[in-house]
């Protein structure tokens, strides 16, 4: 048992006095919680965030005759989040988070991932399209002090994909502590593209997140039956693991690489200002031109890219809006409660997550006006599908389920089961997936092995920023998504895919299932 993290016995969380005095965001913050917050106003704070963006090492991998290899090593560490706290955190080659991998579409890649963390975790390649036995699933536990190296080509479009852990029942404790990281894949398109891509300078990674801190610095993983049923989410907004981050901007023209990778939240992010930036691309590809827009909703598990001009006089922040934190689109909000309810929640900040503050230099320099032309995409026509399936997640929500009896997250009727596959697809079968909704809770419904097309909501054509290729879409209450997708080039009866809502509390507590590619 090397879990320290788990073996701190914190008495209470962090209260919202002594997050203000670690952070100098008091009068903000104060006069947030009890107002509506004013984002003009917000925009106009002049350099409240102190501590620089953490940016991930970049990781391109050693070459070796026809294959690149990447050395990962799962590990516990500890990271100052508060300077001259200690928390006690897990990370990927350091302390909290991961490197930054970059491939190209093509490259045949090895990933050494080496654990080491004193009990078994998995590291999942969330988006990737690869054999079943390579995914990082449930079936591939990595024990401590083993190396788990799979071996596979990428076969994607650019986009941005991710790794976390995917043990079974463990999922959001690992994640919690710190274990994820970014993949960016390039091809030939996005590389002849005039996008910013100076890594670090004006091409920015950054994963989204929310902990709960205790008042001894730790963020120990012990969520309530509440935050079981709801989801953890906590009320200190970190970037790239930073928090009260700011950036300098040193071009006009900045290209985010957002990842949501809280365990539970769901952002709706946008600028203080609301200044519109241009969204051009969706969890798995480019999208086919730039959709411009002030707001973009992020669940747990999606990605996407934006462009950002930042010209103007003033800094400015990168925040998510309170509505989000009450699930996105849910409408009359009853459920609000049960994420804000924690008493350590962003409600306490006015709802308001403040991500990233934007400062820009005083001479920019100049970027290349965004293309109007980024892909395209094959897109599938739903005439031409084998087969339709749907998918029903549920919420129980009785006495007995508040009480641990039985088992509260479900598809189609059924907690996730290791020894059961609940779906058999013919290899390069074209299928529609009917995703609904029957709990009062929004879920991110999320699938292994493919990246698909949103067919429509509730009837209608998703929006322009949900017109790319997707692994990972929220489905709000009362709501029916239908996607399409093809299952090609990977057939094996014995190790299954998963598929599960990204609320990870959600995954662990049974809302997943398995299918296998035959
Ligand atoms: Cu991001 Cu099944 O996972
Ligand atoms: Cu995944
Ligand atoms: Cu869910």
């Amino acid at each position: 048992m090397s879990n320290k993290i788990s073996s701190k016995n914190p008495s209470k969380f962090l209260s919202r006095r002594d997050f203000l005095k670690t952070t100098a965001l008091g009068s903000l913050v104060m006069g947030a919680s009890f107002i509506l917050p004013n984002w003009a106003a917000l925009a106009r704070m002049p350099k409240m965030h102190k501590n620089p963006l953490a940016i991930p090492p970049l990781e391109k991998g050693k070459k070796q005759d026809d294959l690149t290899i990447f050395d990962l090593e799962i590990q516990d560490g500890v990271t100052e989040f508060f300077s001259g706290t200690k928390t006690a955190t897990r990370g990927v080659n350091g302390s909290y988070l991961g490197p930054t991998l970059r491939m190209n579409n093509g490259d045949r890649v090895r990933l050494n991932v080496k654990n080491s963390i004193g009990e078994t975790t998995t590291l999942h390649w969330h988006g990737l399209h690869i054999p079943a036995k390579y995914d990082g699933g449930p079936h591939q536990p990595i024990k401590h002090n083993e190396t788990w190296s799979p071996e596979f080509t990428i076969m994607q479009k650019a986009a941005n994909f991710w790794y976390h852990p995917h043990l079974m029942g463990k999922t959001a404790e690992h994640v919690w502590q710190g274990i994820a990281g970014l993949i960016i894949i390039d091809d030939e398109e996005s590389k002849s593209l005039a996008l910013p891509n100076e890594y670090g300078i004006d091409d920015i990674p950054l994963v989204l997140q929310d902990r709960r801190f205790f008042q001894d610095g730790s963020i120990t993983y012990s969520p309530s039956r509440h935050d079981i049923m709801m989801g953890m989410v906590g009320g200190v907004p970190l970037a790239n693991g930073t928090i009260t981050p700011y950036f300098k901007a040193t071009k006009q023209l900045l290209r985010l690489r957002l990842l949501n990778g809280a365990n539970a939240s769901i952002y709706e992010l946008g600028f203080s200002d609301g200044r519109v930036f241009k969204q051009i691309a969706t969890d798995g590809s480019m999208l086919e031109k730039p959709f411009e827009t002030s707001s973009l909703l992020l669940a747990p598990g999606e990605r996407a890219e934006i462009i950002v001009d930042v010209r103007g006089q003033e800094n400015f922040m990168l925040v998510s809006k309170p509505a989000a934190m009450m699930g996105g689109n849910m409408g009359g909000g009853n459920m609000g409660g049960g994420m804000m309810g924690s008493n350590n929640s962003n409600e306490e900040y006015g709802g308001i997550f403040n991500f990233l503050e934007i400062q820009p230099v005083k001479n920019l320099i100049k970027s290349p006006p965004v293309p109007m032309k980024l892909t395209t995409i094959n897109w599938l026509d739903p005439k031409t599908a084998d087969n339709e399936r749907s998918f029903e997640m549920a919420m129980q929500m009785g006495p007995m389920m508040m009480l641990g009896l039985g088992k509260s997250h479900t598809i189609n009727g059924k907690s996730m089961k290791m020894k059961r596959i609940d779906e058999t697809i013919k290899l390069d079968a074209i299928e529609i997936w009917e995703l609904s909704n029957i709990s009062n809770y929004p879920h991110p419904f999320h699938v292994h092995d493919v990246q698909f097309q949103i067919i429509s909501r509730n009837g209608k054509k998703p929006h322009q920023g949900e017109r790319g290729l997707k692994d990972t879409v929220l489905v709000n209450p009362n709501e029916i998504v239908r996607f399409i997708a093809k299952f090609d080039d990977f057939a094996d009866p014995d190790n299954p895919y998963m598929y599960h809502c990204h609320i990870l509390e959600h995954e662990d507590a049974g809302m997943m299932g398995q299918f296998v590619v035959v």
